[in-house]
């Protein structure tokens, strides 16, 4: 692999890999197996949005994370993923790149005999078990597109996503195992099927032994299944824009959105990503906190570490069941050297008290990681003294679902560290910050707006369905720039800071939320007349939910009494769980007479978000307000 090894190095290949992006890109993607050779390294810009990269080429991605490596007999029989179950007294299990390949081989026939074909979408609703790792791997062997839902999602979420993306097949556990709980995830894939008539099949993985219902028009058994399938599958052949997956997330407007990624690009950069950021040795051992129902489980727990022969750690339960040294315990028991995870965690292991994770000795980490917010100082330094021992770099890395590998981060030992600054872009990565007219801020210490100004080549290509979608929300704030929604610093030395978002996206505990989403959800009350919600700050969670909520007269004569608002956010939470997930409940919720409305009726949500943040001494002018007297009573009326 072409990896960057010195900090020299970095600032060359950083220069090369803008100043001949073509050369640069060719030598990475050299790296791997290709049925044919690309025509052209990349094509498309910020305004035709016909986005390709390494175009006219062939390739498989299950074939460049398994057949490419088991032809060395020693990467063969090296462990390619570590599975820790929920439960600390069951059995790991491991499985070897080329055991991993007969599984995966397997899958795949499963697949097609259950009539998936190139092209077909099938959609994943399970706990985090190897065998979701070896469904997705087994779509991109077979040419179907994945798409994961995230299993804390509700069916409702969940029918929204099948519907969006036609998916012909869902594939599900009769339940997840996470801490004590164990969630039925096959009863709410019931649910959501009924309302989902592009879904045919329902494969059903056996992990909780739940009660289930079994239909079987529909359900058919994973493990019965597999052990019916044959051990060896052809690669299928794969336009390097074929499409490899599509992942929903929350945008500022509307439903959720999905980002559809394509193949060649993706894996070229995310492969070359992960060896820089991560400069992994030959021994080590790699662990990702996330779930792969978000991009980082993709990115950086499935496809990044097996890209490159590297050990990867899946881990099924929660950071704070049987203890809230759970982390630290896995660490020690199989040796992890790099451990990448999110600052709400961090945080979350922190306040439960540092006996926790002095118990453990973690001598075996080399570098940490951290992803999904803005990290605060003091969560930096508490993770750098107490977890790293001051010995384990932090790479701080900034991205997003839409960027599908890492944009800005320190490499591992190579580049300089700055406490809570996501520092240098990687190569073929130019961010700029503007102001709020979009011109760009030139000054090396600056604040604005964190834009990109050329394709690189894991970007997101689409949103499903609705390319208009796509040209308007990420390229139309600033035309000819791609605009990420986040704020950031940059400072002396060039180092950046990611700030956090500037729209109307909430980062609760590193899951995006989109503010318009949960309104809805919340307008589903029938008490409830009209919602605004905002993001403040919260110690643990990063960013905590804040709904202001105009009532029934009932509601808002009583809204004084703790029996109605209880009462209520009750109630809310029930729908909010119903229509979403348990992550997008309020945390506080305030009842008003009117909401801070400007001349042409739209809400005034910066007044919104200080009030919400105690920051009322920075509300800034207010008397162009259709309602200026409002502002009033919501300081008086703020939920604490
Ligand atoms: C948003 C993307 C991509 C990984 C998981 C989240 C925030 C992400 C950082 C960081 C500050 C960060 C941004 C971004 N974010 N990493 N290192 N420092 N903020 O993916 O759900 O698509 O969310 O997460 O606000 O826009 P996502």
């Amino acid at each position: 692999m072409s990896r960057i090894d010195d900090l020299k190095s970095y600032q060359q290949l950083y220069q090369k890999s803008l100043k001949e992006s073509e050369k640069y890109w060719k030598m990475v993607a050299s790296d791997f197996d290709w049925f044919k050779k690309w025509e052209k390294v990349s094509s498309g810009d910020f305004h035709n949005l016909e986005i390709k990269w390494f175009e006219g080429g062939k390739t498989n991605m299950s074939m460049n994370c398994l057949d490419r490596h088991i032809k060395d007999p020693e990467l063969a029989n090296k462990n390619a993923v570590i599975f820790v179950p929920n439960d600390p007294s069951e059995q790991k299990k491991e499985f070897t790149y080329k055991q991993l390949y007969e599984q995966v081989c397997r899958f795949s026939n499963v697949l097609k005999n259950n009539g998936i074909k190139k092209g077909d979408v099938v959609c994943f609703y399970m706990g985090m078990t190897p065998e979701l790792l070896i469904g997705i791997l087994a779509c991109t062997r077979v040419g179907a597109i994945h798409s994961v839902v995230f299993g804390g999602f509700s069916a409702k979420a969940l029918s929204g996503r099948i519907n969006d993306c036609q998916a012909k097949m869902i594939i599900t556990h009769d339940g997840g195992l996470r801490g004590q709980k164990v969630v039925p995830l096959k009863d709410i894939t019931d649910e959501a099927v009924k309302e989902c008539p592009s879904v045919s099949k329902v494969l059903v993985s056996k992990r909780a032994h739940n009660q289930i219902q079994f239909n079987s028009k529909l359900d058919v058994w994973l493990e019965e299944e597999m052990q019916k399938a044959d051990t060896k599958c052809d690669p299928e052949i794969m336009d390097s824009e074929a499409p490899l997956f599509i992942l929903y997330t929350s945008g500022s407007t509307g439903k959720p959105k999905g980002l559809l990624h394509t193949t060649a690009g993706y894996m070229v950069n995310v492969a070359h990503t992960f060896d820089n950021v991560f400069q992994m040795e030959k021994d080590d051992i790699y662990w990702c906190t996330a779930d792969i129902g978000w991009i980082t489980g993709h990115s950086y727990l499935t496809y990044g570490p097996l890209l490159n022969g590297a050990t990867t750690v899946m881990f099924e339960g929660v950071p704070t069941w049987p203890d809230a040294g759970r982390f630290w315990q896995i660490v020690d028991e199989i040796k992890v050297t790099h451990f990448y995870t999110a600052p709400t965690a961090i945080r979350a292991l922190e306040a439960a008290g540092v006996e926790h994770v002095r118990k453990h000795k973690l001598d075996s980490l080399k570098v940490l990681g951290t992803v999904g917010e803005p990290i605060n100082e003091e969560a930096w330094e508490w993770y750098n003294e107490e977890v790293g021992k001051k010995r384990c770099p932090i790479v701080d890395t900034w991205w997003q679902t839409e960027t599908g590998a890492i944009m800005i981060s320190p490499l591992a030992h190579i580049t300089p560290l700055t406490p809570s600054c996501a520092t240098h872009p990687l190569p073929g990565i130019s961010p700029i910050l503007v102001d709020q007219e979009g011109k760009e801020i030139e000054e090396s210490v600056a604040e604005g707006n964190l834009c990109i100004t050329r394709p690189w080549p894991s970007m997101a290509r689409t949103i499903y369905g609705d390319h208009e979608r796509y040209r308007q929300t990420y390229f139309s704030t600033y035309p000819g720039l791609y605009f990420t929604g986040d704020g950031a610093k940059r400072f002396q030395n060039g180092h950046y800071r990611i700030t956090g978002r500037v729209d109307d996206v909430i980062n609760v505990s590193g899951h995006r939320i989109g503010t318009a989403e949960v309104e809805d959800a919340l307008d589903e009350h029938p008490k409830v007349y009209e919602s605004a919600v905002v993001g403040y700050p919260h110690d643990i969670k990063g960013q905590g939910i804040y709904a202001y909520l105009i009532c029934h007269k009932e509601i808002f004569d009583n809204k004084d009494k703790s029996e109605t608002i209880e009462k209520l956010k009750k109630e809310l939470d029930e729908i909010v769980i119903k229509m979403i997930g348990p992550i997008a409940k309020a945390d506080k919720i305030q009842i008003v007479s009117e909401l801070p409305k400007t001349r042409s009726g739209k809400i005034m949500r910066r007044i919104l978000r200080k009030i919400a943040a105690q920051e009322t001494d920075q509300l800034g002018d207010t008397s162009t307000l259709l309602n200026p007297e409002i502002v009033e009573e919501l300081i008086q009326g703020r939920s604490d």
